[in-house]
């Protein structure tokens, strides 16, 4: 059967990365998350004191930094390994969530993880979230999503993950970390996130996982039986 690219962008805690993992999981296709990529350099960059503002001490930290994707049978999820260390859980903390956003508008680091996703799309058959996805990584993918929810139901979202994992915040710190990625995220000189042209819109704020997951599937389907 054919295999397409698809492409999954959107704001913060929309519920792009769930989609992602139920479609690939459905199709049978590789699931990135882009977002943990831009995490795992932000953890590298806080543990080793980077001054992210000097262009040279990122260029050479950059240099230091292996990326990898692990499937767990266990879990049936794929966890980012910086260095061979699995830091699916350490790049969830506030202080990772704090900093990625100013960590992604670097143009050296946009170069070195949009060089990495596009090797991963080469065989296609794969299914990336992030924030320009649609725009900068594949801009020839085949189907390409924009999700949105409302920012309420984003922050109660966001609250209950975090609860879940036992990360200490307030209903006030994660809406403004929402917001503050939100702005820094569309408002960047590189590669904004921004609905791609020909994206689908998918408003989620009305939707459960199941009817979400339904739709987008179908729309898969279209493009792959073409
Ligand atoms: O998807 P996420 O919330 O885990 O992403 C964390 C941050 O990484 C997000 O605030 C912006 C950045 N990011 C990006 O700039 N480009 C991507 N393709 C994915 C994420």
């Amino acid at each position: 059967m054919k295999k397409i690219i698809i492409a999954i962008d959107g704001y913060s805690s929309c519920g792009k990365s769930t989609l992602a993992n139920q479609l690939a999981k459905k199709l049978n296709y590789i699931f990135i998350d882009s977002g943990a990529m831009y995490r795992a350099i932000t953890l590298y960059f806080l543990r080793n004191h980077i001054d992210w503002n000097k262009p040279n001490e990122v260029k050479k930290a950059l240099l230091e930094i292996h990326l990898d994707f692990e499937f767990e049978e266990e879990t049936n999820q794929s966890s980012i390994l910086l260095n061979g260390e699995n830091v699916a859980a350490l790049i969830r903390d506030m202080l990772v969530s704090e900093n990625v956003s100013a960590v992604s508008t670097i143009k050296e680091v946009r170069e070195f993880a949009v060089a990495q996703q596009q090797q991963m799309g080469k065989k296609k058959g794969i299914v990336m979230d992030g924030r320009d996805i649609g725009t900068t990584v594949f801009p020839n993918a085949a189907l390409k999503i924009f999700v949105t929810a409302d920012i309420a139901t984003r922050v109660e979202r966001r609250f209950k993950e975090m609860l879940e994992k036992k990360i200490i915040a307030t209903i006030e710190e994660v809406q403004n970390n929402l917001e503050m990625r939100d702005y820094i995220d569309s408002n960047r000189e590189f590669s904004p996130l921004r609905k791609a042209v020909d994206a689908r819109i998918l408003d989620n704020t009305m939707l459960t996982r199941e009817e979400q997951l339904k739709l987008a599937l179908s729309w898969a389907k279209e493009k792959i039986e073409l």
